[in-house]
Formats: structure tokens, sequence, C-alpha cells
């Protein structure tokens, strides 16, 4: 199944009617935040809206990464009933942009300046044809290990700089009785760990064999060694990890059950939701090997074109989301960094300050890329051929180059 709009599907879309679900003074949103850190962070948003006289009906698919929730997407608009607005990460707004289902916030963006203000990276995805199709509202990075301090302090470890040191980690912590690696089994989950792993063994490898999608990167020794060592780390994960949730192997790092968990910094915000410190009670350090390079996830919000009624509505949820006040609020308990540069670093934790200042260092040294996991690296056709072999590889033992080899040939058909 694809994760997002494919081309075909829409272009047949294009010719359904569409009609306002929602009420002039209220937006129907559509979204994935059902975890507590999600779920606290959108009721900053639900609030914000409130008190600027726009009420809000809550339509939460839960899953993580969004595919259900896109699912549900594509449900409504065939039906001719849209959402007044949706989360959606890069490549989902591209395509519903594409298809011309999406309104235009042109006036909102222009009167408030957020060309100024958004990274270019991130304006790529929410503009269309230079016009904003969508607001911005973080920046998450994927590629983050985070680890329980007490078993860290206890067993006398620091966070792993290299992949020797986080097996070596890793096997301290097993021999302690704790799992070494709590993993979730979904294959966006296993691909935001695959994914850091390419970044670890190089950001060139990274943008050639998936930016890029080049058949001699896809099938060179750099992606084989990219599956051995991610052989290696699924050798830490419990027995019980098929079809884990992201945030419920979370709470086995906050809980000590497990020592680590590889996990964009979403993963923040259940930390942060259960009263605790990133950075104390549970650490932070980017995947090994990573450190200089950015991968990033941005979460938009796309109004659909519901006709007139439900512009006004729109343009107050979209001017709420992109206000600085929102931006920090969010932010900071969404465990991402705000869209904006304008926004002070001052009350972000140490996880985030670190992430505020590696992203203008990867932008200026060209390593800051999209995420292929999360909807920022390939469409959604071509994603799904890398997530296929990926999904495929952990669940099986398949050896790294066969996995090389599937690569290139799952890849090079969905060209
Ligand atoms: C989204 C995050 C979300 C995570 C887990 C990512 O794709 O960008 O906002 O928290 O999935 O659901």
């Amino acid at each position: 199944m694809t994760k997002y709009l494919t081309r075909g599907v829409g272009a047949l879309l294009s010719m359904t009617a569409l009609s306002a679900p929602a009420l002039a003074d209220e937006v129907e949103v559509m979204h994935w935040w059902t975890s507590g850190g999600e779920a606290a962070a959108i009721a900053v948003l639900q609030e914000d809206l409130q008190a600027r006289g726009t009420g809000w009906v809550d339509m939460a698919i839960a899953g993580g990464g969004g595919d259900a929730a896109m699912t549900a997407l594509r449900a409504r608009v065939v039906a001719g009933n849209p959402p007044t607005a949706a989360q959606m990460l890069g490549m989902t707004v591209r395509d519903w942009a594409d298809e011309g289902f999406l309104g235009n916030l042109n006036a909102v963006a222009e009167a408030e300046g957020w060309n100024d203000v958004v990274p270019p990276a991130v304006q790529a995805f929410g503009t269309h044809d230079g016009e904003w199709v969508a607001a911005p509202v973080n920046i998450h990075r994927p590629h983050w290990v985070w680890a329980n301090a007490g078993i860290f302090e206890e067993l006398g470890l620091s966070m792993p700089t290299t992949w020797d040191e986080f097996f070596a980690a890793a096997d301290a912590i097993e021999a302690a009785g704790h799992v070494g690696v709590a993993m979730g089994g979904q294959a966006w989950q296993e691909a935001t760990i695959w994914e850091a792993i390419v970044l670890s063994v190089s950001p060139a490898l990274y943008e050639a064999a998936i930016i890029n999608a080049d058949m001699d990167a896809l099938g060179s020794e750099g992606i084989v060694e990219s599956f051995e060592i991610f052989r290696r780390v699924l050798g830490y994960a419990d027995p019980g990890y098929a079809g884990r949730d992201w945030n419920l192997a979370t709470a086995m790092v906050i809980n000590g059950e497990a020592g680590m968990q590889i996990m964009g910094d979403w993963a923040k915000g259940e930390v942060i939701n259960a009263g605790l410190t990133p950075g104390e009670q549970v650490l932070c350090a980017v995947v090994p090997g990573t450190d200089g390079a950015f991968l990033f996830n941005t979460d938009f919000f796309a109004m659909f074109d519901v006709g007139e009624d439900a512009q006004a509505a729109q343009r107050n949820m979209a001017s709420a989301a992109m206000s600085v006040s929102f931006q920090e609020t969010f932010n900071l308990a969404k465990g991402s960094i705000p869209a904006r540069t304008d926004v002070p670093s001052a009350n972000f934790d140490v996880c985030g300050q670190t992430s505020m200042a590696d992203l203008v260092e990867a932008t200026e040294a060209g390593t800051l890329f999209g995420s292929l996991a999360h909807g920022h690296g390939q469409p959604a056709s071509v994603q799904a051929a890398y997530l296929d072999v990926v999904t495929q590889f952990a669940n099986s033992d398949m050896t790294p180059e066969a996995a090389a080899e599937a690569l290139v040939a799952s890849v090079g058909g969905a060209l």
C-alpha cells in the first residue's frame, strides 16, 4: 500500500465535486497526532484557534507516520467531502497541490512574511508554482538515539558517537537484563532506522542513493554496509517488537525496560509528556556518524479548496499555525523545532538547541536532506519501493547483498 495519493488516483479524483463539511466559523482538521505527546501538542493549536473565535472539529486517525490518516483522507476526498484542513508531510502536499485540491494561502503568507522566515528547504514543499499551499508547523529530525539516563549512569556508559560504541553500549545494557534497543515493527519505523544508517555511512551516499535514486549508489558497497549495520541493530530488539507502536517503544526507554531507541524527535514529545526533562532523565544524541548532517521532515497543514465559506476559518488557522508564539509553544511540546527561523531558542532543551544549530550548519554544508521514511525524500510510489525492501529485510534473513540488489530492482521498477 502506498503512503500517499498516487498520480493516477489523483487525476480521477480531480473530477469529483467537493463540498465543505465544516461550518464557516470552524475547521475540521484531519491529523494523526494521537500519542500522549502528540495530543498535548495539537491541543495548543486548538486553544489558539478557539481564542481567535474559530472552532475545531477533530478528525484524529491513529497510526504513527500517518499511513492510516492518508488512507482516510483519500476516502474522504473520493466521497467529495474533504476536511477543511489536513496534516501532511512534504511530498503529499506536492501531490495534492499538483492535483489542484489545495486552497491558496498566499494572502496570509504575504501579509505575514512567511518567505522571510521559513527555511528554503521547507518552503520548497509548502509552495506550489510559487504560491503557498500549506502552513509548516515544525521541523522534525528523525535520526536520534534516545537513552535511559539511569541505565547509562549505572553502567558507566556515555552516548555513543560511533557504531562500535553503540553496539558496546547495547551489549552492556542487554547483559544488565534490559532490552538493548526498543523497536517498533512497522515499515516506516524500520525505514527511519535504516535511512539514518545510510546517512551515517555518508551524507553523499544518502544524497545519491535516496534523494537522487541513483542505481549505482543503490547497488553499492555503502548500501550493503548500511544493511549490515541495520542487521546488527535489529539483533538488539526484543522478540515482541513486531507491530509495536513507536510511542510504546519510547515508553520502554522511559520506564527502564530498554536502554535505547532510534527514533525521530517526536519521541521527545513523549518524554516531555511524561513530565521528564530531555537531556536529563532521557538522553539524546544524533545517530552515530550523522553529526554535521540533518535529515528533516515537516508537518504541514494544507487547506482543501472547499469553497469561500470556509476560507476565513482556514486563513485563521494558517495564521495561528504560523505565529511565533504558537510555533514556540507547540514545538516545545512536540519535540521538533520551529519551522520559522525567528523563534528564540532559549526555552528549548539541549536536544532542541542542538537541532537548531545543526540545521544552520547542515544547510551551509549542503548536508540537509529530506527524510525518505517521512515523506520528504521521494514521491509515494518510489518511497514505497524502498520501504518494501527495508521491511522485507528486517523481517527475514535476507542478506545485505541481496537487499542491495533488491533495492536496485524495486526502486528501478518504480521510477
Ligand atoms: C510526523 C510526526 C509524528 C510521527 C509519528 C511523523 O511522520 O512528522 O509529527 O509525530 O510521524 O506519528
